[in-house]
């Protein structure tokens, strides 16, 4: 919170407590100074700040630990702080090169067939003579959540310069049933499959973003997609593992009531 200017009172200045570098000044209203933090405030002696109509501010022309001065107005002409003029490019794009792009395209594509993938596994749990309505609200889950996955990277890309460029998408088999599985079983290996599939896709993103010296990239990979992946991956392996004890039968129909809850 910045400190309120208040009536005039002498210039001086004050050592902060040990370790701090900022120099801290107590000036009159007409000071050019700039208003300082709460927490510096509270370096000041109890007497100082008991002190009515005083002000603070922080020394804009202190010297530097290193004797370098910051000269953020001879830095800024280099070439690479140039504001673009084109209305067709991005004011914000800094150190984002296009293979890490391409490669954001390209996982925007996999959650999308992920997303579609699951849609039709819906689609197929929720017709009459199937009627396995909690594997159908599973699959309809996890569509949703693959299509929120595919958003967040758009945005990611947005917010990096890059453009979005949506590729085409298979489309996805509309029948699951299987022979000796059933098609429980034959869907959740399918989905399992599909999630490690995504999670080799996701570690090969994250290594363009290290191969491009891209560290933002890499922890936005890591930070919003690795972990929840090996979750989902973990979930769907436990259904795969319950699907195959409780076999074709009746034991389905348990499995299923239990994803509805
Ligand atoms: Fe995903």
């Amino acid at each position: 919170m910045a400190a309120t200017f208040l009536s005039p009172v002498p210039v001086f200045s004050l050592a902060a407590k040990q370790g701090d570098t900022a120099r801290v000044l107590i000036t009159s209203p007409t000071g050019n100074g700039h208003s300082i933090s709460c927490s510096s405030v509270s370096a000041l002696p109890s007497a100082s700040r008991k002190k009515r109509n005083t002000s603070l501010v922080v020394s804009a022309t202190g010297e530097t630990l290193t004797g370098v001065v910051f000269q953020p107005f001879e830095e800024v002409k280099k070439e690479v702080f140039v504001v673009p003029n084109s209305p067709q490019v991005s004011l914000a794009r800094q150190y984002f090169v296009d293979e890490c792009e391409a490669s954001i395209n390209e996982q925007i594509n996999v959650e999308y067939t992920a997303s579609y993938v699951y849609h039709a596994m819906f689609a197929y749990f929720d017709r009459d003579n199937i009627a396995l309505k909690g594997l159908a609200k599973f699959f309809k889950e996890s569509s949703e959540e693959e299509r929120e996955h595919a958003e967040k990277l758009m945005e990611y890309q947005n917010i990096r310069g890059g453009k979005v460029v949506l590729h085409s998408i298979l489309t996805p088999p509309s029948e699951f049933e299987h022979v000796e599985k059933g098609d429980a079983l034959y869907a959740m290996e399918l989905a399992l499959s599909l999630e490690k599939l995504t999670n080799e896709k996701l570690l090969s993103l994250h290594k363009v973003a290290d191969e491009n010296n891209d560290p933002q990239m890499a922890d936005f990979v890591e930070s919003e997609f690795l972990t929840e992946q090996v979750e989902s991956i973990k979930k769907i392996a436990e259904y795969v593992a319950q699907l195959r004890m409780v076999g074709k039968g009746h034991g389905v129909w348990h499995f299923d009531q239990m994803l509805l809850n």
